[in-house]
């Protein structure tokens, strides 16, 4: 299959080739483990036999040697894939994990199932939304979908969901359970025309709390007002703190949502009342040591990220968010981030915008337009 496989490290003009690959297949992944860098596959499978790499699986195979083979996978005929900034920083080696060379890039997709271990083979010919993770990601006419799957539900376009769960997850996950953003609240969200950003943008004002976006540029301040924004913050480069006080004057915060990190992160924080939560979620903008006289501001460092909890617990998690933001979907509260749609042969280019800030919500992949799997109403998690 022709799929968009990364080699080097470098930006995505560079590493990023149009090349033939073998397909996964089911033989391999009924005896696949899973890090948080992807798979752990042998090299050689996708046609490298390269010391380093040799070397980084030898070390990924034995930190999981007793976890057991990943058995939530379906194998997706895919229809459109989503871009999310990880496709430029995975290619840079900014990750914050290493991504095993070679890979096929991006991180979720929209698909039909076409084959599934014996456990999940009633979902195979259905249409439906996962995650994809390294080297087989979602950029590829056939890929492999992780953990929960959830069928597109009615009246949302494949485009759409595509760009879905990533944010909505995430966001979720962010502003809701770790954040725990409550009504009444004053909420700074940075990078927030961003995929991440535009999620709880939604899902912070969703949840009756007073939202500043902050943005790097005045052309993005449509997007974030229509996201339900109460306020926004144009940043251009300059100081984010300064820029979120010309706005809202000089009362204190109760919370930053930060999938950017960088300097903007730090200087956020002087925007945060005492007890105000600093919730970190990403690094868009570069990892950045804490300060270690932090605890001198009485604020709460807050970590968020989907994954690394135990296999229960993640379905428990799933099941509870798609249940969430569903019902703000249903109820007009949330949208889907999609805003562009691209060809297969566009992913270098939107990757370099993406990576120059360039980009609104999420950029999609069209990659076949012949996918027919069933649908289902619901757009509940699949069991
Ligand atoms: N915790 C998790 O489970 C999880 C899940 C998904 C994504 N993430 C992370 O969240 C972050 C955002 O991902 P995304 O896909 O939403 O990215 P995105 O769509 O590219 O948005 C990132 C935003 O960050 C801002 N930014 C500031 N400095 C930047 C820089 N140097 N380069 C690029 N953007 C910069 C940009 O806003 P302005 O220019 O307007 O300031 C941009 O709109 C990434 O670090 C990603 O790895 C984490």
């Amino acid at each position: 299959m022709r799929a968009w496989v990364v080699r080097g490290d470098g930006e995505p003009r560079d590493v990023f080739r149009m090349e033939d690959v073998a397909e996964p297949s089911a033989d391999l992944l009924a005896e696949a483990k899973m890090d948080l860098a992807g798979w752990v596959v042998d090299p050689t499978v996708l046609g490298v036999d390269d010391p380093d790499e040799r070397a980084l699986f030898e070390r990924r195979r034995a930190a999981i040697a007793a976890r057991p083979f990943y058995e939530d996978w379906v194998m997706l005929r895919v229809g459109v894939a989503a871009l999310g900034l990880p496709d430029v920083t995975m290619a840079r080696g900014t990750y914050p994990v290493r991504v095993a060379r070679p890979y096929i890039s991006g991180q979720e997709a929209v698909g039909e199932v076409i084959d599934a271990p014996p456990e999940r083979r009633h979902l195979v010919g259905r249409r439906v939304v996962a995650v994809t993770m390294q080297p087989w990601g979602g950029l590829a006419p056939v890929s492999v979908g992780i953990g929960p799957v959830f069928e597109v539900p009615d009246g949302m376009s494949d485009a759409d969901a595509a760009g879905f769960v990533i944010p909505a997850h995430t966001g979720y996950h962010v502003a809701i359970r770790r954040g725990k953003v409550r009504a009444g609240e004053t909420v700074v969200v940075l990078g927030a025309a961003g995929g991440l950003g535009s999620a709880m943008v939604q899902l912070a004002a969703a949840h009756g709390a007073e939202v500043i976006a902050v943005v790097g540029h005045e052309a993005k301040r449509a997007h974030a007002t229509s996201l339900g924004a109460h306020h926004v913050a144009v940043h251009d480069g300059g100081d984010v703190a300064d820029a979120v006080r010309s706005v809202i004057g000089s009362a204190p915060v109760h919370v930053v949502l930060d999938p950017v990190q960088g300097s903007m992160g730090p200087q956020s924080r002087r925007l945060l009342e005492p007890d105000g939560r600093w919730v970190l979620c990403g690094h868009a903008g570069g990892l950045a040591p804490i300060d270690p006289s932090f605890y001198m501001s009485n604020h709460t460092l807050v970590g968020a990220t989907l994954g690394g909890y135990s296999r229960d617990v993640m379905r428990a998690m799933d099941a509870e968010t798609q249940a969430a933001v569903m019902a703000l979907w249903h109820a007009g509260k949330f949208r889907p981030v999609t805003t562009e749609q691209i060809d297969f042969a566009e992913v270098p280019d939107a990757l370099t915008a993406m990576g120059e800030r360039r980009t609104l919500g999420r950029v999609v992949v069209r990659i076949d337009d012949q996918s027919s799997g069933t649908a289902n109403p619901s757009g509940m998690l699949c069991t």
